[in-house]
């Protein structure tokens, strides 16, 4: 969004819910969520991360949103604005969707390639073993998807044509929705499929460790686009008379509730596609970034004649759509803190853009193939593009999140934020957001903080 614009665009809480969603709801949802569970001890991330929604990501995302409402700018200046001390604030919230926009569209783009596949009647061959290890280990390919995928989000911000897009997403958002639900139902009733069901819905307390917490935070923040100044973009937009804390529970709600439905989908079919050799579920449980692309192809290609190959096509156009959203709010973003920052045009913004983006984009897509020997986490932390979602996720946002609580409990304290939820009625979960703003939040993320630092030296987990 461009801060020269007029602001308050959004009509209506609808519009903004709508808008808000829009950024919200993507790949972090069907595909980072679910993957994030498998890994993390199923129930046990499901419980953590529910019960951080309901404290730090409401409280976060009201803070957000009252600080761009309140002050009608953008996150660096909304920064300054409050406080001349914490400017910085605004810049270290700006690095963090350039580092995720590239990797996003490397993500987008495999989207891409399994719309292509199963719009091809090539469906039953992605279900085999080694089908997409083959694909991502590729150079050429893979490169030509993410090209394709950042392309269409220039496209799109270049021309200004982001309404277009909005329009059609919340015809298809529905859709998605219904889709999933059914594909799920579908899923969860395969043999052995409720073994699946129960490690992803009933926490197992032995599962919890520090890395729970920290994924289930990093995922929140990400998922709900937090702690990278979208949010108060978002806000900066909103009128006065829209309530804010109820728009705050209606994306939480929707965003969350994508998400639950992606890990019904993808958790359960794992298990019983290794229900008559066990010893490879722990292996693809953990497999990381690739484990929707592993685990939906194998539910379509169980599903009788060619309505795996519907199914899976109409599936992955959706997601591309979801992707689409929020990759062009990512890249947005971006274009509107270089546009600000030194007022060049917005054409030229969005080349720098289209550049940098390439930069670091390559290096993530060829990190599962050529560059696979660069680990940057180690052996067992996986490749280039968990590298930059680690340093965005686990590291940047925590930290920008940190500093936005010490700045609004302490600095402007939490009265200025209230103040501004007050405007149109009662703030219901006013107590709540104090005191997860000045002491729980700073105080978690301090010991989350420290704790994975010192992981990376000592291997605590
Ligand atoms: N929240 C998005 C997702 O879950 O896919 C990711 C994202 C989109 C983050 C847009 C930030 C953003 F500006």
């Amino acid at each position: 969004m461009n801060n020269t614009q007029k602001r308050s665009n959004f009509s209506g809480k609808l519009g903004f819910v709508l808008a808000a969603a829009g950024s919200a709801v993507g790949l972090g949802n069907m595909w980072r969520f679910p993957y994030l569970a498998a890994k993390h001890g199923g129930g046990i991330f499901l419980l953590v991360y529910l019960i951080l929604a309901v404290t730090f990501g409401f409280g976060l995302m009201v803070t957000e949103i009252a600080i761009g409402r309140k002050t009608g700018l953008s996150a660096i200046g909304a920064y300054k604005k409050l406080n001349s001390k914490f400017s910085f604030l605004g810049y270290l919230s700006a690095i963090v969707p350039i580092i995720i926009l590239p990797y996003y569209c490397v993500i987008g783009g495999w989207v891409m390639k399994y719309f292509g596949v199963y719009v091809s009647g090539a469906g039953h061959e992605s279900a085999a073993d080694g089908f997409f290890g083959g694909f991502v280990s590729k150079a050429g390919e893979p490169l030509l998807w993410f090209a394709l995928f950042l392309g269409l989000t220039a496209l799109v911000v270049l021309l200004g044509v982001d309404k277009g897009i909005e329009k059609v997403s919340k015809i298809m958002m529905p859709v998605l929705v219904l889709l999933s639900i059914g594909i799920a139902i579908f899923g969860m009733t395969r043999p052995g499929a409720m073994e699946g069901v129960k490690y992803y819905l009933l926490p197992d307390f032995q599962n919890f460790s520090v890395v729970t917490v920290l994924s289930a935070m990093g995922q929140l923040f990400y998922s709900m686009s937090l702690a990278m100044g979208i949010m108060i973009t978002y806000g900066s937009y909103m009128k006065k008379d829209v309530n804010l804390e109820s728009s705050v529970r209606h994306i939480e709600i929707f965003d969350t509730g994508i998400a639950f439905l992606a890990g019904l989908m993808i958790i359960p079919p794992l298990f019983s596609a290794t229900a008559s050799n066990p010893e490879q579920l722990d292996g693809l449980l953990k497999s990381g970034p690739s484990l929707m692309f592993v685990s939906l192809p194998k539910v379509f290609d169980g599903m009788p004649g060619i309505t795996g190959d519907i199914v899976g096509a109409l599936f992955f156009l959706l997601v591309i759509f979801a992707a689409l959203t929020s990759s062009i709010s990512l890249m947005e973003a971006i274009v509107s803190i270089i546009h600000d920052k030194f007022h060049i045009g917005r054409k030229t913004c969005c080349f720098i853009t289209l550049g940098i983006s390439i930069i670091l984009g390559v290096p993530s897509s060829l990190g599962f193939g050529v560059l696979s020997f660069i680990n940057p986490l180690g052996t067992a932390g996986g490749s280039i593009l968990d590298f930059f979602d680690f340093i965005s996720n686990n590291i940047l946002m925590p930290i920008v999140a940190l500093l936005t609580c010490i700045l609004v409990g302490y600095v402007i304290k939490t009265k200025t934020i209230s103040d501004e939820v007050e405007i149109n009625g009662k703030f219901k979960g006013k107590k709540l957001f104090e005191v997860v703003v000045k002491y729980i939040a700073p105080v978690c993320i301090v010991a989350i903080l420290v704790f994975s630092v010192l992981d990376v030296f000592f291997k605590l987990s």
